[in-house]
């Protein structure tokens, strides 16, 4: 009785070991394909917005970043600012750049923060 009984927990467990390995494994799964999903949407955020100016990379190597003498958005002086110095940058623009505060979503100018970080190299 004692020994069916064990048995039948250490089953139970295994099943249920089973099922959480795998609820596991989809998650990670799903995050995975979620973050590479964010990663793309903030790429094409800024392709589509900042890119003319800034360069595909964040170099300034386009005809509009040379005129403007734009420095490079992965150089040490722009990514040693704050992430709220960016977000105002981008939100209030500054200068020649524009402002995106009625363009974009708080939530889109956070991402762009976080693209531009990821320029880092
Ligand atoms: C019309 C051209 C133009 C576009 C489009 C543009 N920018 Fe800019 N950006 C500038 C200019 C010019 C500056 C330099 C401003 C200054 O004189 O301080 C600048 C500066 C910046 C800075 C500060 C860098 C530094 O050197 O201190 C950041 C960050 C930035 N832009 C991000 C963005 C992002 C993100 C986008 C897209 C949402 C964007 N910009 C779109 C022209 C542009």
């Amino acid at each position: 009785m004692e020994a069916g009984r064990l048995q039948k927990n250490s089953m139970l467990g295994l099943i249920l070991g089973g099922t959480a390995l795998r609820r596991l494994a989809v998650l990670v799964l799903l995050a995975l394909a979620l973050s590479t999903y964010t990663l793309a949407e903030n790429a094409d955020t800024y392709k589509a917005k900042c890119s003319a100016c800034h360069g595909a990379n964040g170099e300034a190597d386009t005809m509009i970043g040379r005129n403007l003498k734009l420095r490079s958005l992965a150089s040490p002086e722009v990514q040693k600012l704050s992430d709220d110095e960016l977000f105002v940058i981008i939100s209030k623009g500054r200068n020649k750049m524009p402002s995106f505060d009625k363009k974009l979503s708080s939530d889109q100018i956070h991402d762009l923060v976080k693209h531009i970080r990821a320029l880092k190299k």
